[in-house]
């Protein structure tokens, strides 16, 4: 008689998680792939801090698991950790509670005091599974606020139960890294001296890195998609660790985002006007346009085609190439919808032109999630024209719903929009490679002119779009086939 098998144990370390806590596609990803892997069979518990800003409804749901108290700093202060937890479609989330660090902010404050609280998060996160004699064999941590579990994984961790662990890194952006100066960092995170050199936290002469720390003691480093494992090897989109990633190369690999199909589902969204599927989508698409005209103040008419674009404004976006172009895009047969909040040079442009455009143009400066779904149902396009994107969420949102992405040719964009050239039977958006205005307005121009002269084309394109699997089940299995490899290392 064979033994049943255990269920493989995963912990995801994160610093945003829907619908808890969200400013960009980390929230997602943390919301839809530990599901994804409960399908595939593992056990999965995701660790978060309590921020004040979680709505109050998910709060009441918490059930207090214990406390204690842990040392952090060089000086060995102790600071509280509270854990709450609650389970939801079968992820178990733990929250870790402490007022000095997680009271304000949404989530995030500024690089000076979010160091401190990702120091204490990324330790807690380690004490909380032992405090829970919950030992996982693997624990995927995310970006530059979990990335220094890892290296205290093995330097602290490592002569207690969760010590046996396996650490993943996943870059998600590898823009934001965790620097500061080394003397902060050394202060904050208690480690000691010799990791403070280059091959490891340090930066430069007066600075510290957690990111390229991190990535230097993870057992396996993977990043969103196959191209930007490639591009962050590369000066242009290094992000100065370049030379650390070619270097740390063998342990690295790419693996696509997806999204969480019932979360996105046109077929059963209630914040749209009208739901549909792939049978009626070219009828209900009318449908959800007017709908969002009236919402948005304008011009009511299905004919019109209308460019969305959902986005944080940020250079990373290439925001600059659509302020170059935005005058020519309006030509009284397009409309343009714009739904983002971040940097006030954006902002201002966007609401400059919803001014100059009224009726064509709708500058929606905040963040919101339900508009955003109505956006993706009521688009014909949806712009991404990013300097750079790791993977990209709203590209496969929008063929989700059937709307047409407008992309440049970098990081998953490049590796989830393939190029329509006229044929019929493939392509699933419009692309542009060379970063720049005139290429972006090509692009867009090209899109135009199938959208109004060649519909039967357009159509194809939608529908096509809504048939792609951008679920997570294929990366799910990636990872998975990750995790078993390194289980499997002897200790
Ligand atoms: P990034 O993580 O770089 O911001 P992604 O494309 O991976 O980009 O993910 C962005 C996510 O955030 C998507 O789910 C998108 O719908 C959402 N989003 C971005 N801006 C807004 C906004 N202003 N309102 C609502 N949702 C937004
Ligand atoms: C980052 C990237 C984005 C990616 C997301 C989720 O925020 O900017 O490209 O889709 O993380 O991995």
């Amino acid at each position: 008689m064979t033994a049943k098998k255990q269920k493989r144990r995963i912990a995801f370390v994160g610093s945003e998680c829907y619908p808890f806590i969200k400013t960009g596609g980390l929230g997602d990803v943390m919301y839809a792939l530990p599901r994804a892997l409960v399908s595939e069979g593992c056990e999965v518990r995701v660790i978060l801090p309590l921020y004040a800003c979680i709505p109050r409804k998910y709060k009441e749901q918490l059930k207090y698991k214990g406390s204690f108290m842990m040392d952090l700093t060089m000086e060995g202060r102790t600071f509280f950790v509270g854990i709450m937890e609650m389970s939801l479609d079968g992820v178990t989330y733990d929250f870790v509670e402490n007022r000095e660090f997680f009271d304000w902010g949404n989530p995030y404050t500024g690089l000076w005091e979010d160091i401190p609280k990702y120091c204490f998060f990324s330790k807690a996160a380690l004490a909380i599974m032992n405090y829970l004699e919950w030992v996982p064999e693997i624990i995927h941590c995310h970006d530059w606020q979990a990335a220094l579990l890892p290296i205290y994984l093995r330097r602290k961790f490592q002569n207690t139960p969760v010590g046996k662990a396996r650490s993943v890194l996943t870059i998600h952006n590898l823009r934001f890294q965790g620097i500061c100066s080394i003397q902060h960092l050394k202060y904050w995170s208690g480690l000691p001296d010799d990791l403070f050199d280059y091959p490891i936290l340090k930066y430069n002469e007066d600075e510290a890195d957690m990111f390229k720390g991190g990535l230097a003691f993870a057992d396996k480093i993977t990043t969103v998609s196959e191209t930007y494992a490639e591009e962050i090897q590369t000066p242009a989109f290094g992000e100065n660790l370049d030379g650390h990633l070619r270097y740390h190369c063998p342990k690295l690999c790419g693996i696509v985002n997806g999204i969480d199909v019932e979360q996105w589902n046109p077929a059963a969204d209630q914040l749209l006007a009208e739901t549909y599927t792939v049978e009626d989508v070219l009828d209900k698409k009318k449908a959800n346009k007017l709908a969002l005209q009236e919402k948005l103040g304008l011009d009511p008419d299905p004919d019109k085609m209308i460019l969305g674009l959902i986005s944080r404004l940020t250079d990373q976006k290439g925001l600059d190439l659509v302020d170059a172009v935005f005058p020519q895009l309006v030509d009284g047969n397009t409309q343009v919808v714009v739904l983002g909040t971040g940097d006030p040079r954006y902002e201002n442009a966007f609401r400059y032109f919803e001014s100059e455009n009224k009726g064509s143009v709708c500058a929606y400066i905040s963040y919101n999630e339900a508009l955003a779904h109505q956006i993706y149902a009521g688009a014909d396009a949806l712009l991404v024209p990013s300097l750079f994107e790791p993977c990209g969420l709203t590209q496969l949102i929008a063929m989700r719903y059937g709307t047409v992405p407008i992309v440049r040719e970098t990081g998953g964009l490049k590796d989830t929009v393939l190029p329509y050239q006229g044929d019929w039977t493939e392509g699933n958006g419009f692309t542009f490679e060379q970063y720049s205005a005139n290429r972006l307005l090509d692009a867009i121009n090209n899109a135009k002119t199938v959208y109004f002269t060649d519909r039967w084309h357009w159509d194809e394109i939608v529908q096509r779009n809504m048939q792609k699997d951008v679920s997570w089940e294929a990366s799910a299995k990636k990872y998975m086939a990750l995790y078993d490899e390194i289980a499997a290392w002897e200790n």
